[in-house]
């Protein structure tokens, strides 16, 4: 084994201290569209109720804002609870780091003023090196060419990255990063697979390049390392709550999404056991995010999409431009189906509708409720995991009256206008879901709170 920090040599009395409630349960923040439904605001404003924040998929393809006091932190790969200084931000297992782009939010959040002391990376998390980023852009470049279509990925050497997990010899892990002669073999055996593999592509590759910079990267991170599924349960042992931030959403799920444009990650509740080792028995509570309408980044099917001029509208009110590749994110209507199939997959216990105050100012709101096809006369309620199945879909609307007021200010959801009030309603309803927690705009103190299980 190489020399990782261990959870014994962590801070421990951050998490050790406390009252003993064995069972105390954990609560999971999911999207449940295609990503940027704002769970990155939902994980900032209840993590003062956690003890610690992790994220367990995905990698620096997230792009999480927070705004604060008009301050607006956008975070990649640092877990959402890293503004609280008393908080642990652990980056578990199912992530796969990139440490250039971890450190260069580090240092982006140290000149901001925010405290990284909490932040716990685990030895066992996979290292998404340069040659993965080069893959996934030169995948992508091949996909597209030949009029083909690619899968519109964020370049961030997220798939290779997770397909080298899934090879196993070809893998590194964060503990590597730590033991510099094994890390060279390791990319002298590795450099020589993929110099076979990727033919020319693969044959600049230099491992003793690839060490020097890994291992630098790596000695900064080192007080940072350790094995976090450990550091997890001893936390529940005593008695202190997780908060597990999900990255990407339900519909890029890997295996539940609308394969094969997806991501390469488990992004549900379902991958929270896997991700940390905390089994699935551990969470209490899951919100499932939802943006009041839907946004897309990257290919694929999206039965609502919007490209008309209102759709163009509510693009640029609600400022749908990525947050980590600035591409301008596809919009249209919320889909119900797919929010209620997601729920289900990710066991929602509580909604949080996000991003409501962008719908201000039209004149009917419309929700898909069902889909119809060519093949078929029968309208259907069911979701299709499969891409294919879901082009031939065309959505089925309920239309609901608009509302015109500015709702930014609102503060409880019985001050809603009427018409807002029902569509929330009616999202309720269909989803069999409560909804506990409104967004009318990005900053922290824009929210109408409705109970949440304390
Ligand atoms: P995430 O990836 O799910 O964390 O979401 P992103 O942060 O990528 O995208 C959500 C965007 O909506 C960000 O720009 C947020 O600042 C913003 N946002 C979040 N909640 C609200 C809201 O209730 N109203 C408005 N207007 N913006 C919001
Ligand atoms: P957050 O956490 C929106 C999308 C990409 C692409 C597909 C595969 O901010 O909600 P990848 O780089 O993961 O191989 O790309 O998945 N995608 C996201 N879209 N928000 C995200 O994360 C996303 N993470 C991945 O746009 O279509
Ligand atoms: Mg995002």
């Amino acid at each position: 084994m190489p020399p990782t920090s261990s959870h014994a040599h962590a801070p421990s009395s951050a998490w050790r201290s406390g009252a003993s409630a064995p069972h105390a349960a954990s609560t999971a923040v999911i999207g449940l569209q295609w990503g940027d439904e704002g769970k990155g605001k939902v994980v900032d404003l209840i993590a003062p109720k956690f003890d610690a924040v992790v994220r367990y998929n995905g990698g620096a393809n997230a792009g999480h804002s927070v705004v604060v006091g008009g301050v607006r932190f956008a975070l990649h790969l640092v877990p959402s609870g890293i503004l609280y200084p008393d908080k642990l931000a652990v980056i578990a297992n199912g992530v796969v780091v990139d440490p250039e782009s971890l450190l260069r939010e580090y240092d982006g959040l140290t000149d901001k003023g925010v405290s990284m002391k909490g932040l716990v990376v685990s030895s066992r998390a996979h290292v998404v090196m340069p040659y993965h980023k080069a893959e996934d852009e030169l995948r992508e470049q091949l996909l597209a060419s030949d009029d083909g279509e690619s899968i519109g990925t964020t370049k961030r050497g997220i798939g290779p990255c997770y397909a080298d997990k899934a090879h196993r010899a070809t893998a590194i892990r964060i503990s590597d990063l730590l033991a510099p002669a094994l890390l060279r073999a390791r990319l002298d055996t590795i450099c020589k697979v993929k110099s076979v593999m990727l033919g020319s592509a693969g044959s600049s590759l230099d491992p003793a390049h690839l060490a020097a910079w890994a291992t630098h990267l790596g000695e900064r991170l080192r007080p940072h390392v350790h094995d976090t599924t450990y550091l997890l349960h001893d936390m529940l042992s005593s008695g202190k709550r997780l908060l597990f931030e999900g990255a990407n959403a339900a519909l890029l799920d890997v295996d539940h999404g609308t394969h094969p444009f997806v991501t390469s990650s488990s992004c549900t509740t379902l991958g929270i056991p896997a991700g940390t080792g905390v089994p699935g028995s551990r969470i209490g509570e899951v919100i499932g995010v939802v943006k009041a309408y839907t946004s897309r980044v990257g290919n694929g099917p999206m039965p609502t999409e919007l490209l008309d001029d209102l759709g163009q509208r509510i693009r640029e009110r609600g400022r749908e431009f990525g947050t980590t590749t600035g591409r301008p994110r596809r919009v249209g209507w919320i889909d119900l189906v797919a929010v209620k199939y997601a729920a289900m997959i990710s066991g929602a216990t509580s909604i949080a509708l996000t991003l409501l105050d962008v719908l201000s100012g039209l004149d009917e709101i419309r929700a898909c409720v069902a889909y119809s096809s060519a093949d078929s006369p029968a309208h259907t309620d069911r979701f299709s995991p499969d891409s294919e199945a879901m082009r031939a879909f065309r959505p089925v609307y309920h239309t609901l009256p608009g509302f015109t007021e500015d709702i930014t200010c609102v503060r409880s959801r019985a001050a809603l206008p009427k018409n807002a009030k029902s569509y929330i309603e009616f999202i309720e309803q269909y989803i069999g879901v409560p909804v506990r927690l409104i967004g009318v705009g990005p900053d922290r103190i824009q929210t109408i709170v409705d109970g949440f299980a304390s």
